[in-house]
């Protein structure tokens, strides 16, 4: 196989685009898509001031080197959760984490959830009812609350997180075989800072395949954990991957189809309706200033509240 770019030899066959590269054309097109997909989607111009979500995984390290590569004026924040599972999963990914900013003399926010709570992630998960023990939601929730806070704090202008196709589109099919529309209305490449407190997120990567980023990781040299948070096994949205990838080996280009389709339904409105009054945020947590659902403290000032008293 050769490369479409230069006729050398490809390093990488991308089946869903019929477009197989060398090294060197590779490394190019990743950003070159990047840039693309920042502009197409309108998530945040040159003079803004980035904010990108790292947790040592391939996904946002490989987002915050493309960006820095692009030129854009991005720093990175690190959450220490606490999670060990055996491997130091999160003193490791902390350590990658740092190396990668140092090699790079990035700008890095470090927030160590047990300093600033009172407790980690697995011990929150323990106290309180949330997520049956498991401690996934409790560490969405502690992320999302955090990566907003610093976001504002540091008056960025843009939030980013890592989150490639694979991850958009065993989403996309967890809200659909639920149908839950409120989700599906807020899905998509950009949310806009639309409450008081909100920052605006978005995930430049959305429409890169999780292969590729890993094989972009690997290529450039990027050191990063390769293990997935201990936690993660028997997953939902591990098993929705999977199953997606079925579908993909046999029709290659479905799981970009099927979040495409998607984006492209959401723009003719066939969602317009759909926005669940539950969800939306209009009240204001009387603690921490950001959005929740319902009046009084939202729902992450009230599981950490005990401890920080
Ligand atoms: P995950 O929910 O683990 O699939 O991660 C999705 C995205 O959230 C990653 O690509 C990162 O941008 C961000 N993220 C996950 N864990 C952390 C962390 N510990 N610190 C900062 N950002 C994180
Ligand atoms: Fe948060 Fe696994 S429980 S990353
Ligand atoms: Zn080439
Ligand atoms: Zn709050």
């Amino acid at each position: 196989m050769k490369c479409r770019k230069c006729g050398e030899k490809a390093v990488i066959n991308m089946r869903q685009h019929k477009l197989a590269l060398c090294k060197t054309h590779f490394l190019d097109w990743i950003p070159g898509q990047t840039q693309r997909f920042i502009e197409k989607y309108r998530m945040f111009g040159p003079q803004e001031r980035v904010l990108v979500a790292v947790s040592g995984g391939k996904d946002s390290l490989s987002l915050w080197d493309i960006l820095w590569r692009l030129g854009y004026q991005a720093d990175g924040l690190y959450i220490g959760l606490g999670i060990d599972g055996g491997l130091n999963y999160s003193s490791e990914s902390q350590r990658l984490t740092q190396i990668f900013a140092e090699q790079r003399d990035l700008k890095l926010h470090i927030v160590n959830v047990l300093e600033n709570y009172g407790e980690t992630i697995p011990e929150m998960a323990q106290r309180t009812t949330r997520g049956k023990g498991k401690p996934c939601s409790v560490c969405g929730l502690t992320k999302r609350h955090i990566m907003n806070r610093i976001a504002r704090e540091g008056a960025y202008d843009v939030l980013v997180t890592g989150h490639n196709l694979d991850d958009e589109a065993a989403v996309l099919f967890g809200n659909t075989l639920n149908w839950i529309p409120g989700y599906l209305v807020r899905q998509g490449p950009v949310l806009e800072a639309n409450r008081p407190g909100l920052v605006r997120k978005a995930k430049p990567l959305c429409r890169i395949y999780e292969r590729e980023m890993a094989a972009y990781a690997l290529m450039r040299g990027i050191e990063y954990i390769y293990d997935e948070c201990p936690y993660a096994e028997g997953s939902k949205s591990i098993y929705y991957k999977e199953l997606l990838n079925k579908l993909e080996a046999d029709r290659p280009g479905a799981k970009l189809s099927f979040y495409l389709s998607f984006l492209q339904a959401k723009k003719n409105g066939l969602f317009a309706q759909a926005a669940d009054p539950d969800i939306e945020l209009l009240h204001t947590c009387p603690t921490c200033g950001q959005p929740t659902s319902a009046p009084g403290e939202c729902a992450f000032c009230r599981m950490t509240v005990k401890i920080v008293e």
